[in-house]
């Protein structure tokens, strides 16, 4: 599907303390944590780039310098690349050097909700997307695409959505809406609610198309569950008067910033390279026979 796109901004919220990886996040960013040989954050800003984004907006935070310095140039490095005749490696660096990055600093991890409104400066007042860069989408997979092109015929707030199991209703936002065509009229969204209280088992995840709506909603926001200012809670709100809608992901998705969800990633998209799918494969393939 092409996409004629009149959004343009991408906020790739990034400042989370990632405490389900510690202790390799404690001082390295979780966005930063490689699935073969790419950081989750760069299939992220690939994705958007493939949507016609051309501009990231990334809130970092504490132990965050990495992104920076992955986005930058790094001349040592081109230089010895160039000099050895790695051209395939140097194209792959200099893609980057074309991207628009900004940084914004959010001071403290007081929730995905107020490192959006971190954002705000710099939406102005446009339609702009979230990418939360721990759910990683398939790179032939294009659901953001098909989000814009829903939120181009709606003219309004769209969240990604995922069916779990009842069990793991408290880790997510949870809404409660009813089907219109292909996507859910949200009524309210509710985030980590016990799963007695869970209105359906359609849970949020990592992609969001936003309008600068949401900021009056988010300033006004108070701490929700973990004690921060969530997201979710703001959207319920907005919900409240004017539509929000939810679109269903299809393909497959992964949990990246949980141990489990990154090893399922790791396996799926090594048998999808070309370079290692064969050996791997093999390896793959012997060692379940061995443990089986
Ligand atoms: P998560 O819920 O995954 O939290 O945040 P986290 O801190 O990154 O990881 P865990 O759960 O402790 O392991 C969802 C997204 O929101 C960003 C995170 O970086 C992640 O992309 N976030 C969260 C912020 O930018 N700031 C915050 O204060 C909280």
């Amino acid at each position: 599907m092409k996409t004629t796109n009149i959004i343009k901004k991408a906020v790739l919220p990034a400042a989370g303390l990632g405490t389900r990886f510690l202790p390799a996040t404690k001082a390295s960013p979780k966005e930063m944590l490689p699935i073969v040989d790419k950081p989750l954050i760069q299939y992220a800003v690939e994705e958007a780039l493939r949507c016609g984004i051309e501009e990231f907006i990334i809130i970092t935070g504490k132990n965050k310098r990495a992104i920076e310095d992955h986005f930058d140039n790094a001349y040592e490095l081109e230089e010895r690349l160039k000099n050895s005749g790695k051209k395939k490696l140097l194209e792959e660096l200099n893609k980057l050097k074309k991207i628009n990055f900004a940084y914004i600093r959010q001071r403290e991890a007081l929730g995905l909700g107020h490192a959006v409104l971190c954002a705000k400066p710099f939406i102005k007042d446009e339609p702009f997307v979230v990418i939360l860069s721990d759910d990683l989408i398939e790179p032939t997979y294009n659901f953001l695409g098909e989000m814009i092109e829903i939120y181009l015929k709606r003219k309004a707030p769209l969240v990604a959505l995922t069916e779990v199991a009842g069990s793991e209703v408290h880790r997510y936002g949870i809404i409660d809406g009813f089907l219109e065509d292909n996507v859910y009229r949200i009524k309210d969204l509710i985030e980590k609610p016990e799963p007695s209280k869970a209105p359906s088992n359609l849970a949020i995840i990592g992609r969001y198309i936003l309008t600068p709506d949401i900021f009056p909603f988010l300033q006004m926001q108070k701490p929700g569950a973990g004690g921060e200012i969530q997201l979710t809670d703001a959207l319920n709100k907005m919900a409240k008067k004017i539509p929000i809608y939810g679109y269903p992901i299809k393909g497959k998705r992964f949990d990246a910033g949980d141990k489990l969800g990154y090893l399922k990633a790791t396996i799926d998209f090594a048998l999808l390279n070309p370079e290692l799918s064969t050996e791997f494969k093999e390896y793959l393939i012997n060692k379940v026979k061995a443990i089986l």
